[in-house]
C-alpha cells in the first residue's frame, strides 16, 4: 500500500505524512456538478500548474537548456504524446529482458512487507539492481532506556537465499531509528548499544549492511538546529559507518559491511540548519558509502501537482553538490537519486484530499475512465483529468516510461545512482528503461 510508504518514510519534520494520511475530505455533491468540474479544471490548469511553474522557475537557477529534450527512444513509450489504450497494452506486454541493464550505475531498490509484490519484482529483476533494501527494522527504545532492534520477524529467509542464488545485489535492510533521540545521541553507552544490535543482526543474518533512516528524525526533534547536537548527530552515524566497515561480508570477504544514509531534498530556496547540507555530504563521505536521497513527495493534497518535477529534482542536487563539474562528479558517485514508482491521485473540487496510488489502482483508473494525457513540460511528467462517481473532479500524478526516462538520464548527466521507492508499486514495463 501506497499509504504507508508515507508513515514511514516521508520526512517528519515536514509533516507531509500526516497530510497525505488525512481521509479525503467529506464529499459535497450539490446541483452544480458541471460548473465545479469546470472551475476545478480552470482552477488546475490555470492556478495550480502555474503556481507550481512559478515556484519550480524560481529554484531552478541554471538548468541548461532543453537538455532533457535529447532522447534515444528505446521502447515506444518513452514520448510525451501518449494514450491510456498505449499504456493498457504496454502493461500487459512481456519484459524485454529482466537481466539487461540500460545504465551502469548503482540501482537501490525499496521493498516494503506489505506490498509482496516488491519481493516478487525483486526475485525476477535481480539483475537490475545493484542494491536491495527491505523496509523491515526499527530501533527503538523499550523500557527505561534499553534498546531493541525490532523487525527479524519480517526478514523472509527464503526469499533471501533466492535472491543471493540469483545475482550480486546486495540486501540491506533499512532499519529507521525511532528511539529517543537525545537518550541515544547523549549517552556512549547507549550509541556503542545501537551500533552492536546493528552490526549483529547483520552478521547473524547475513546482510551487506543497512540502509540508515534517522535524519528527519532528528529534525523533528530539533537535534538539527543546535551546533552541538547536530555534531553529535553526525558522529553517531560516522561511528556507525565504521563499525560496519570493520566487519567483512560473508557473501564476499573482500568486501566490508556498507551503510547507506538516507537524506531528504532541502524544502526551500535557501539551505535550513536542520537541511542536510554540502557540508554534511563531504564530512560523511568517509563513513558512508551511499546517500538515499528522497526526491519525492514535493505535492501533497493541499498543493496537488507533480510528485517530482525535474527542475526541483536538478534544484535538489545542484545544491548538494554545486554546479555540474569536476567536484559535484567525484560527490555524485555516492548518490542514489529517488525516483517513485507510485503516483497520486488527488481530488480537486470537494475540497483538498487524495493521496498515493500504485500501479493496479492507476490500470483501473484508466480502464474505467479511459482519460486523455496532457504532458507538463515544467515539471517532466503526465498527469489526466477525471470525475468520479460523486462528480468530484481528480487529477493523476504517476509516472510513466517518458518520466522515468528523464530522470533516469539526469541521474546518468550528474553520475549519481537511482533509488526507487518502491518497486512493487510500478508497472512491470518500468523496469524495462533501467
Ligand atoms: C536545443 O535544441 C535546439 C533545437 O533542437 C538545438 O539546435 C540546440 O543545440 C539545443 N541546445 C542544447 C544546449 O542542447
Ligand atoms: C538479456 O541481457 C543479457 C545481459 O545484457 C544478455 O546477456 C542476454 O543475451 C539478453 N538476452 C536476450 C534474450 O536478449
Ligand atoms: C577480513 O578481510 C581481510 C582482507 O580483506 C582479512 O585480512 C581479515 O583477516 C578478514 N577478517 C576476518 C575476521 O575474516
Amino acid at each position: 500500500m501506497a499509504r504507508r510508504r508515507d508513515a514511514r518514510v516521508a520526512p517528519s519534520q515536514y509533516r507531509r505524512s500526516e497530510r497525505v494520511e488525512k481521509p479525503t475530505q467529506e464529499f459535497k455533491v450539490d446541483g452544480s456538478g458541471f460548473d465545479r468540474k469546470l472551475i476545478a479544471i480552470f482552477v488546475f490548469l490555470f492556478v495550480v500548474i502555474p503556481s507550481v511553474s512559478v515556484l519550480v522557475y524560481k529554484i531552478n537557477t541554471a538548468r541548461p537548456t532543453n537538455r532533457s529534450e535529447v532522447l534515444v527512444p528505446r521502447r515506444g513509450l518513452i514520448k510525451t504524446d501518449i494514450n491510456y489504450q498505449e499504456i493498457l497494452s504496454e502493461n500487459s506486454k512481456l519484459t524485454e529482458n529482466a537481466s539487461h541493464r540500460h545504465y551502469n550505475y548503482p540501482v537501490l531498490a525499496y521493498i516494503t512487507p506489505w506490498n509482496s509484490r516488491g519481493y516478487e519484482m525483486a526475485k525476477r529483476f535481480t539483475s537490475k539492481f545493484t542494491h536491495l533494501s527491505p523496509v523491515w527494522y526499527d530501533l527503538k527504545s523499550s523500557q527505561g532506556s534499553s534498546l531493541l532492534l525490532e523487525g527479524r520477524h519480517n526478514a523472509d529467509k527464503q526469499w533471501l537465499s533466492e535472491i543471493k542464488m540469483n545475482g550480486d545485489a546486495l540486501v540491506l535492510p533499512r532499519v529507521v531509528l525511532e528511539a529517543s533521540p537525545m537518550e541515544l545521541l547523549r549517552k556512549k553507552k547507549q550509541r556503542d548499544k545501537a551500533i552492536e544490535l546493528m552490526v549483529t543482526e547483520c552478521k547473524e543474518m547475513q546482510y551487506d549492511g543497512i540502509v540508515l533512516e534517522s535524519w528527519s528524525r532528528w529534525a523533528a526533534y530539533g537535534i538539527l538546529n543546535d551546533p552541538d547536537k547536530r555534531n553529535m548527530a553526525l558522529n553517531f552515524v560516522k561511528q556507525l559507518g565504521h563499525a560496519l566497515h570493520s566487519v567483512n561480508s560473508t557473501r564476499n570477504r573482500e568486501q566490508k559491511l556498507q551503510l547507506i544514509y538516507v537524506i531528504g531534498p532541502p524544502r526551500s530556496e535557501r539551505l535550513q540548519q536542520h537541511d542536510f547540507g554540502p557540508e554534511d555530504l563531504q564530512s560523511l563521505d568517509d563513513a558512508v558509502d551511499g546517500f538515499s536521497l528522497m526526491t519525492y513527495d514535493f505535492s501533497n493534497p493541499h498543493n496537488p501537482g507533480p510528485n517530482a518535477p525535474t527542475q526541483w529534482i536538478h534544484f535538489t542536487l545542484q545544491s548538494l553538490l554545486g554546479p555540474p563539474g569536476k567536484t559535484a562528479w567525484s560527490l555524485a558517485r555516492k548518490i542514489f537519486l529517488g525516483i517513485n514508482f507510485y503516483g497520486n491521485d488527488f481530488t480537486l473540487s470537494g475540497g483538498s484530499g487524495g493521496g498515493p496510488i500504485i500501479g493496479r489502482d492507476y490500470i483501473s483508473l484508466l480502464e474505467k475512465h479511459k482519460p486523455a494525457f496532457q504532458w507538463e513540460k515544467n515539471s517532466g511528467e503526465h498527469f489526466f483529468l477525471y470525475s468520479d462517481d460523486n462528480h468530484i473532479n481528480h487529477a493523476v500524478f504517476y509516472p510513466t516510461s517518458m518520466s522515468i526516462h528523464l530522470r533516469l538520464e539526469e541521474a546518468r548527466s550528474w553520475g549519481t545512482g537511482i533509488s526507487i521507492w518502491e518497486i512493487g508499486q510500478g508497472l512491470d514495463n518500468f523496469f524495462d528503461l533501467l
